[in-house]
Order: C-alpha cells, then structure tokens, then sequence
C-alpha cells in the first residue's frame, strides 16, 4: 500500500521550519501533498499561486527530494474529502509550542470523525521553533533581515512584493 499524506497550511510565506517538516515527512511516506490552504480567518500577503510557486522554487534550492512531492491548492472545502479524494490517510502539520497542539488538537479530532484520516504532529527542528510567517512579514515589512528564516526564493519575492505596495 502506498502511504500518501497531505501536508496543509496556508504558508503565507512558507519558512524554514516548514520545508524542514516538509523534507522530513518525505522520508516517512512514499507521496506527500503539499497543500495550500485558503484559510477565511487570515488575510494572505501572497495569492495561494504565488505561495505554491515559492514553495516548489524552496524545495529546488534547498535540494529537497521533489519526487514524492505533489503540489495543489484548496481554495474551499474540507481539508479531510481532499484527504479522502486522495487516498491520503494522514495529515503532516507541524507544531513548535504548546499553544500550537492546542489550536490544532480540536481540529485534528474532527478531521478524524470526518473522514477517519489520522493527524501526525512534528516537532519543529530546534532552533526554528520561534520562527513563523506572521513574524517574517513583520519583520520584512519593517526593513529587517529575514535571510536566517526563508529561502532565497521568498526573500526575494518579499521583497518584490514589498517594493511593490
Ligand atoms: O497554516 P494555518 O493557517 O494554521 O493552516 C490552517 C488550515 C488551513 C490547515 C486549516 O484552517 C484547515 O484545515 N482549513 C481547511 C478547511 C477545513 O477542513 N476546516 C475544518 C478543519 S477542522
């Protein structure tokens, strides 16, 4: 049997700490989706395109085996029918703090009742577990430095993005 997992969020942008996720959950299951969730209670920075299309330009640079790798969009619907339309019978999500578990505990038991797909947590590597994308937006929007918690690929495009407005 083919072990798929879908590893969602709304990586807006995508850090290192999930690319860090992203290659380690590759060594665990033969087909891993990544997928860009529209998520209602965020107003994204990046279209959920240009997010998808950092992401597949991260795993490039980072050397990040691809062929597992397969790369969609959720713009509506329920996390667990893609899981289920997929074959998939777990989601990757990654957490770096206690508070992460709980914001995602209540969701990862009703993704269960809904489909029965099983939610596996990954700790965060150490020394990225501060790192999110609400922080790297500040940061970047401020003039800071950014370098140690993206890829080349999104500082640029922050960058451009941020020249932009
Ligand atoms: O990176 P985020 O914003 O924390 O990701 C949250 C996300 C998008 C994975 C979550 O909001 C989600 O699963 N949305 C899909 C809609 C859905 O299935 N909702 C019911 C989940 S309990």
């Amino acid at each position: 049997m083919k072990h798929i997992a879908v590893y969602p969020g709304s990586f807006d942008p995508a850090t290192l700490g999930h690319l860090g996720i992203l290659k380690r959950a590759t060594k665990l299951f033969d087909e891993v989706h990544v997928l860009v969730v529209h998520n209602p209670s965020k107003k994204p920075m990046f279209s959920s395109a240009e997010r998808l299309n950092m992401i597949k330009q991260s795993v490039r640079e980072l050397g990040i085996d691809i062929s597992p790798l397969r790369f969609s969009t959720l713009e509506s619907g329920l996390l667990a029918e893609y899981a289920d339309i997929h074959g998939a019978h777990a989601l990757i999500k990654g957490f770096r703090t206690v508070g992460d578990i709980e914001y995602e505990l209540p969701m990862s038991q009703v993704n269960n009742d809904l489909s029965g797909v099983e939610t596996i947590f990954m700790a965060s590597e150490p020394g990225l577990g501060y790192v999110s994308s609400s922080l790297v937006k500040e940061v970047s929007s401020l003039g800071g430095d950014i370098s140690k918690y993206v890829t080349k690929a999104v500082a640029e495009k922050m960058r451009e993005k941020l020249d932009a407005d």
